[in-house]
């Protein structure tokens, strides 16, 4: 715990947009928890100046920072150049969402695959151990997603994008033999215990097209975007016969979490704060 006299910790959320992010109030309901004196806040910083904004944060004497769209992997790139320490995880996903610099160095973690895999298991009870699994999308987020599921011993990650380059450019990269590059034609022919909405569809007001056969063999749908009630692909699949999913508010707050210990070496209680979320979005 903090001492009484420290001033806060400065700490904050750097993005392009960022006035819609949850993150101060999960940081701050995390700190009243633990009583860990902190102050959070939001960056905005200009789509070619992240490294400025975070030089600029560093600086002013700033203790870390979340890192989200659209700058993950300019932060990855930043750190690196800074001679920073970078996380296996965040290495594996070329991504980083949050930066620690009270330590004297510059560390680059990336909490999202293991906020994804802990909503999944702990919240939502997902078996991923042995498990097939068809991952729609294969831009950033379904990269550290695919990462991290992986490491949790999947049987088999069934990849499929709307350009199918991209799909196969990122089992290449993985290099797993359980991963597969899967055209979009094709999903509905694919059986899959979890399916998994990795696009960012909805953030770009397009729609996403698939084919109710995919939810026929009553997977766990999981859509890591959030919306209040519930969002069009959980609704697809709703519609097709298909109750069983989540939406990806669980891995907000979860990743959330992971930053707070990476940052004060504390593990807030998540349950809580994701009741609170939940009930302040599904009344939105
Ligand atoms: P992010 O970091 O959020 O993953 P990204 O790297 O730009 O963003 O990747 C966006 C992903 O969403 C891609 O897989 C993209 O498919 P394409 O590679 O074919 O562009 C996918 N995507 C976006 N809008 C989509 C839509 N309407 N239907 C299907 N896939 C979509």
């Amino acid at each position: 715990m903090s001492l009484p006299n420290q001033a806060p910790a400065r700490y904050a959320v750097v993005g392009n947009p960022i006035s819609h992010s949850r993150s101060p109030l999960i940081h701050a309901e995390f700190a009243a928890q633990t009583g860990e004196r902190i102050e959070y806040g939001t960056l905005l910083a200009p789509l070619d100046g992240l490294g400025a904004c975070v030089a600029g944060f560093l600086a002013d004497g700033g203790a870390g920072l979340n890192v989200t769209l659209p700058f993950k992997e300019q932060a990855f790139e930043w750190a690196r150049a800074r001679g920073g320490v970078i996380t296996a995880r965040a290495i594996a996903a070329g991504a980083v969402n949050t930066l620690r610099f009270d330590t004297g160095e510059v560390l680059g973690d990336n909490t999202d695959g293991a906020g994804l895999v802990r909503d999944l298991q702990q919240r939502h009870g997902v078996v991923l151990q042995g498990s097939r699994v068809l991952l729609l999308g294969a831009g950033g987020a379904a990269r550290g997603a695919a990462q991290a599921l992986l490491a949790c011993g999947v049987a088999a990650l069934l990849i499929a994008n709307r350009s199918p380059g991209r799909a196969r450019a990122l089992v290449d990269e993985l290099a797993d033999q359980r991963s597969s590059a899967i055209e979009w034609p094709d999903i509905g022919s694919q059986s899959a215990q979890l399916v998994l909405q990795a696009t960012s569809a909805a953030f770009t007001g397009g729609v996403l097209e698939v084919p109710a056969a995919i939810f026929a063999g009553q997977p766990f749908c999981y859509d890591m975007t959030y919306a209040p009630r519930s969002t069009a692909f959980l609704e697809q699949a709703r519609q097709a016969g298909c109750h069983r999913g989540a939406d990806g508010l669980g891995m907000l707050v979860e990743q959330a979490a992971e930053s707070f210990m990476f940052w004060r070496g504390i593990r807030p209680q998540t349950e809580p704060v994701y009741r609170s979320l939940r009930a302040q979005l599904d009344a939105a």
